[in-house]
């Protein structure tokens, strides 16, 4: 009786301590770290293959391409305006996001604020138009491209502690982009005129068009990246943060 109860103790103890250990994309920190900070940022750092190819046992979706739904955009005035809908967005490049800066909140209080950079984004995605540009008529649809150069993100949200496990309960997300190329094709069944005269438009306008995205992508971005965080954090108790 006595040795069944060692072994049963050698056993509950094997599987408690194969519980702790955290999953290969859980780069783990010394919590009595003094640059606990460095360390977290390196584990962000770490996520990042796993968040491009998404990692499957615990349901979370591949970043590459991070999927959006729709964005329609006011580009000019007037009842017949030039507005552009984009839909079936896939951004590619949004993993290869570096840490500039992270500030830690508590939970509860202060927010945590975090700096990243990624360093090109493009974007594809089907667009449909109406309107009026320029003089020419514009109603149409067709492929569009663009690419983001230089993207900062900063985010900051709030976040709560729930039976042991980190929750973002609000995250906000302001874009700053260097430089923003795009055009169209396969528009207008292929009409030169139209197509060129339009991306004539997006190129000398571009801030534009990024000025009337940003608020609606910002938000878009927000939302997914609060879902992305939650979906891992709800599978990561804080313990496995740290390796003491
Ligand atoms: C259209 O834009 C994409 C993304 O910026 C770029 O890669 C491509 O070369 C552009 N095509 C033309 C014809 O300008």
């Amino acid at each position: 009786m006595l040795r069944y109860l060692c072994i049963l103790a050698v056993i509950t103890q094997l599987l408690s301590s194969a519980n702790s250990e955290a999953p290969a994309y859980i780069k783990q920190c010394r919590r009595d770290d003094p640059q606990l900070v460095d360390c977290f940022i390196a584990a962000l750092e770490h996520l990042r293959p796993y968040l491009a190819s998404g990692i499957p046992e615990i349901e979370l979706p591949p970043v590459e391409p991070f999927k959006m739904d729709s964005l329609a955009l006011q580009l000019t005035e007037g009842p017949q305006g030039y507005k552009i809908t984009l839909k079936n967005m896939d951004a590619y490049g949004a993993s290869s996001y570096e840490v500039k800066s992270l500030q830690l909140g508590q939970n509860g209080g202060e927010p945590f604020k975090a700096r990243l950079v990624i360093p090109k984004l493009k974007i594809e995605a089907k667009y449909t138009s109406s309107g009026v540009l320029l003089i020419i008529p514009a109603s149409g649809g067709g492929d569009f491209h663009a690419v983001f150069d230089g993207v900062t993100a900063d985010l900051t949200g709030k976040t709560s502690e729930r039976n042991g496990y980190l929750h973002v309960d609000s995250l906000s997300i302001v874009l700053d982009v260097k430089k923003i190329d795009m055009n169209i094709s396969r528009a207008f069944n292929n009409n030169r005129i139209l197509l060129e005269a339009t991306n004539l438009f997006l190129r000398d306008n571009s801030r534009l068009v990024l000025d009337a995205m940003q608020g609606q992508l910002q938000k878009k971005l927000a939302s997914e990246f609060g879902k992305l965080a939650n979906q891992l954090l709800k599978n990561v108790p804080i313990s496995q943060f740290y390796s003491n």
